[in-house]
């Protein structure tokens, strides 16, 4: 596929995160059918499509969830062979996923987490870097100390979930962030400042993969391709305005591989 870039890029090496003909089950279930897609430096890809067409278990198993048994095809970030990295070490490569659900967990202060998560990624950056870091984010999030004072999710409104998947990502500067359905439950302000987030990072040169049902992000964030799912795989690739067909249209017209590239 030959889609250009409408971002700038300030990191001209940054790697693509490119997938070739992925199939994956999990727990005997086929949930990817021969997938290829790409992410660019600086791209916003989309990812749309009715429930249970396998978007999620697309950003797990990019991701190295251990459940999913990949059984065909290929994951490359550059010239790395992502499906020979653990997921710590594919997130040390900088591939992040933000969750469709996060889980409480117990017992983790989120302070302590993001220190644990910011000197994996970051191994030469001193603990006064990671206090930089995480209030520049948390003012960019409109956050207070006090957020990352709680245990690690538990408690937390469906969108302070969501922010807080946010807050992980401005800490470890992705150079591919699959963000899952990130823009669901967010209020209208919350949005705002989460597109803005994830505008900052592609002009970084990060490329980002959006998974999303609704149209609402996009009118603050333009995405460069947007891929229907369908049963395990690509329905149809389109550019922005594709969106507002699907709005329009729902996915009931689509047939997996009836396939228009644009
Ligand atoms: N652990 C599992 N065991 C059995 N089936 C599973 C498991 N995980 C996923 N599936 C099935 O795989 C299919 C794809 O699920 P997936 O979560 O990837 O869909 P999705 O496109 O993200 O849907 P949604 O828009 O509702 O989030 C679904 O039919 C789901 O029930
Ligand atoms: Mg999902």
């Amino acid at each position: 596929m030959t889609h250009m870039t409408h971002h700038s890029t300030h990191l001209p090496h940054a790697p693509s995160l490119v997938i070739t003909n992925l199939a994956a089950t999990v727990k005997g279930v086929q949930v990817l059918d021969g997938l290829s897609l790409e992410v660019r430096p600086g791209q916003i890809v989309a990812v749309m499509g009715p429930n249970g067409a396998g978007k999620s278990s697309l950003c797990n198993v990019i991701a190295g969830h251990p459940f999913y048994k990949v059984t065909k095809g290929h994951i490359s970030l550059g010239n790395k062979d992502v499906m020979m990295l653990a997921p710590d070490e594919r997130g040390r490569a900088g591939i992040f996923l933000a969750f469709q659900h996060p889980l409480d967990v117990q017992g983790v202060h989120f302070g302590a987490f993001l220190l644990q998560i910011y000197r994996q990624r970051f191994p030469d950056k001193s603990v006064s870097d990671f206090y930089e870091a995480l209030d520049k984010s948390l003012a960019v999030l409109h956050l207070d100390r006090s957020f990352t004072e709680r245990q690690l999710n538990v408690g937390f409104s469906g969108g302070e979930r969501k922010r807080a998947e946010v807050l992980q990502m401005l800490m470890l500067q992705p150079t591919i962030a699959l963000l899952d359905e990130t823009d669901s439950g967010l209020d209208i302000d919350s949005l705002a400042i989460v597109a803005k987030a994830i505008d900052a990072l592609v002009k970084q040169g990060a490329g980002v993969l959006i998974v999303t049902h609704y149209n609402r992000i996009f009118e603050q964030v333009k995405p460069d391709v947007v891929h229907v799912m369908l049963k395990g795989k690509i329905a149809m690739s389109g550019d922005a305005n594709l969106v507002k067909e699907l709005e329009h249209k729902g996915y009931g017209w689509l047939k997996p591989g009836a396939l228009k590239v644009v």
